[in-house]
């Protein structure tokens, strides 16, 4: 079987070229988008999602701040942080990089980013939108970017059985409400760490996202031939002989199972561009929605 390889870096460049009209014309309107970026701690691999963040804004046009706060910034500094970005009209889009530090209320810090503002679409009043299906919330970016690319290849959803496997906040339940709603018209299984007959299952997949953050944990016999596969892990593990003393790997294991796919994302170079493509596109949308007021 050929085995389409879907391209996320290329697509990605396209939905970010998508974006300059857009930019441009807001900008000449005085609505420059802005997007603050919080990271609090110095996770390695946070640091470096921050960075392309800010990156990505700088070559499209968008103003960006970024916010690296020590490890030991408590709940309260954290959370003033959040109110004044709330209150300044220069910042359409606020982002709090997760995981945060153990000390950190997460779930708090997200309630308090102002829902019109929250292009992350953590906030129950966007969780809520999106299983209402009101277009005027935000969806989280993952999953955003796993749709994007769908469409993008011209891969058909409707009446297809998908499986997700994992039921995270950022990317598992998102895509699963994305995959269900009209404009998808897929039939949905989310699955999990605890599922039994876990390969069974992905088995009758004609689309499977992976999205568990386990290196390599889908094998080929989780995959019904032709199946689409959407690797959405990031996985660091150690191998010496590489530059950095580890490597990035997907929670699928890709040689195995590219042979028996119709089309599948490489990892680097897949799902990860698309996100902070769809990050841009929610940064956007906030400045549209908040200057048309
Ligand atoms: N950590 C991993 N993915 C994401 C994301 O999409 N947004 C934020 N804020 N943190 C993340």
């Amino acid at each position: 079987m050929t085995t389409t390889i879907l391209d996320g870096k290329h697509t990605a460049e396209l939905a970010r070229n998508a974006l300059l009209s857009p930019i441009a014309q807001l900008t000449r309107n005085g609505h420059t988008p802005g997007l603050a970026v919080v990271l609090v701690g110095d996770d390695p691999a946070s640091r470096v999602y921050v960075n392309s963040k800010v990156k990505a804004c700088e070559q499209l046009g968008i103003f960006s701040q970024k916010w690296t706060l020590p490890s030991d910034t408590t709940q309260i500094e954290l959370l003033e942080l959040i109110h004044k970005l709330n209150e300044d009209p220069a910042i359409h889009g606020i982002l709090v990089q997760s995981p945060p530090p153990p000390h950190i209320d997460e779930a708090e810090v997200i309630r308090h980013i102002n829902p019109d503002k929250d292009v992350d679409g953590f906030h129950p009043v966007n969780v809520a939108k999106l299983t209402l299906e009101d277009p005027s919330g935000f969806v989280p970016c993952t999953p955003l970017g796993c749709m994007e690319l769908l469409k993008t290849y011209g891969i058909p959803t409707a009446g297809k059985h998908a499986v997700v496997l994992g039921r995270s906040m950022i990317v598992g339940k998102p895509m699963a409400s994305l995959l269900v709603s009209k404009a998808a018209n897929a039939t949905v299984t989310i699955a999990h760490s605890r599922t039994q007959n876990l390969a069974e299952i992905c088995r009758n997949a004609d689309i499977l996202i992976a999205a568990v953050g386990k290196p390599e944990l889908v094998k080929a016999d989780f995959i019904k031939p032709g199946a689409v596969v959407i690797d959405v892990g990031i996985n660091r593990v150690e191998d010496a002989s590489a530059p950095r003393g580890y490597r990035l790997v997907g929670d699928v294991d890709f040689s195995a199972v590219q042979p028996l796919c119709s089309a599948i994302t490489p990892v680097p170079g897949g799902v990860g561009p698309m996100t902070i493509a769809m990050l841009m596109a929610n940064t956007v949308k906030a400045c549209r929605q908040i200057s048309g007021r």
